[in-house]
């Protein structure tokens, strides 16, 4: 265990490197050297059960010094952008005194924190998924009727809410309120279809094994401690879409995606087009979880009219780290059991950009 501990430092140390986040690189590369010193993150992490880098152990205890630094610990948050601190490399050693203190006086609450997995309801996919949106409105003329399985803190049932600055071979697009509070930029390659002028949405509800309640102030601190420290672009677009969110707060039930799909898409109200989507979730579900969603969607389409068209809305791939697809299934009630599938194109899995593969 402790090779497969030290292994997940290293590869965490070198991912955040990697992404431009060097105070999480330090704040990891602290809980390396203290628990190869047996001191209080060897305690913490002692006996770990499952495999310490699928689980996140070193995001987990980068998310507690963060979670720290928010709630107001001075020796830390001076070294966090996101508590108006700032962090340069010669500041290693006064980090590192920080954070052997925060974890030693709160080593209890440390371990509580250590239970939850990383949550980062991640907004910049809104601007992948909006492609698929647009084209069920042009295509069903129909209210959505959102539901989102994995849907975590539910911040992209907002996604009409969003402002886009979207760059396509034919120039510049823009969609969406231009004075909302955040606005996404990505860069879609190829040449997309007309947009839909607007996109009504009938309601909004999710689902997830973790739900997010951002009107609870301890899940929200949380939540924004999952977004690194020293990166004040992600979490500006984190607190829009809080922001936006918190004026009519999404519904989301605590529940397992394999049963709550049938229930969604069973009985489906008329007059509204039924959407169940994800983004980056599929690789989290099992094989048999997988397959109680695939009978739910083939038990549903068999009966489709088309006053109650139902369509599958996919961001996701088959394996954590691989290229996601942007892709959807439709079933307008004229197309048969099987309906229509249409892949729109593989995209990055942040959401940053998108290849535009179907011809329109
Ligand atoms: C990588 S996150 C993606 C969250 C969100 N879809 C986004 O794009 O920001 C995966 C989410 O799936 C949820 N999840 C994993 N397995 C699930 C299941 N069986 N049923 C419902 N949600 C699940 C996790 O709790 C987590 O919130």
């Amino acid at each position: 265990m402790n090779d497969k501990m030290t292994t997940a430092f290293k590869a965490q140390q070198q991912a955040c490197e990697m992404l431009g986040s060097p105070l999480t690189r330090d704040v990891v590369g602290f809980c390396a050297d203290d628990f190869a010193a047996n001191g209080v993150i060897a305690d913490l992490v002692r006996g770990w059960q499952g495999d310490p880098l699928n689980d996140n152990v070193p995001l987990r205890l980068a998310g507690f010094a963060h979670y720290a630094a928010l709630q107001g610990d001075e020796n830390l948050a001076r070294f966090y952008e996101s508590c108006g601190g700032a962090y340069a490399e010669s500041d290693q050693a006064a980090l590192s005194g920080a954070l052997d203190d925060i974890f030693r006086r709160e080593e209890k609450t440390a371990r509580r924190f250590l239970r939850s997995a990383p949550q980062t309801n991640e907004t910049g996919r809104a601007a992948m998924l909006f492609l698929g949106f647009s084209e069920i409105t042009k295509r069903l003329g129909l209210p959505l009727r959102l539901r989102e399985i994995g849907a975590s803190a539910g911040l992209n049932l907002f996604f009409d809410k969003f402002h886009y600055r979207l760059a396509t071979d034919r120039g510049d697009e823009r969609w969406g309120p231009p004075d909302s509070p955040l606005s996404l930029a990505a860069q879609w390659r190829g040449t997309p279809p007309a947009l839909a002028d607007e996109i009504e949405i009938a309601s909004r509800r999710g689902c997830d094994l973790f739900p997010v309640n951002i009107a609870d102030a301890n899940e929200r601190m949380k939540l924004q401690s999952w977004v690194w420290g020293d990166m004040p672009d992600r979490r500006a677009r984190l607190l829009a879409a809080l922001e936006i969110a918190d004026i009519a707060p999404p519904e989301i039930d605590r529940a397992d995606a394999a049963a709550w799909v049938a229930a969604q898409i069973m009985a489906r109200p008329s007059g509204q087009a039924t959407v169940l989507y994800h983004s980056i979730v599929w690789p989290y579900l099992s094989v048999s979880q997988r397959f109680a969603i695939e009978s739910a969607f083939a038990q549903a389409a068999e009966e489709v009219r088309p006053d109650a068209p139902l369509v599958w809305l996919k961001m996701d791939g088959r394996e954590l780290g691989t290229i996601a697809q942007l892709s959807y299934r439709i079933w307008s009630g004229e197309n048969g059991p099987e309906g229509e599938e249409v892949i729109l194109g593989p995209c990055h899995p942040h959401g940053v950009d998108l290849d535009i593969t179907a011809a329109f």
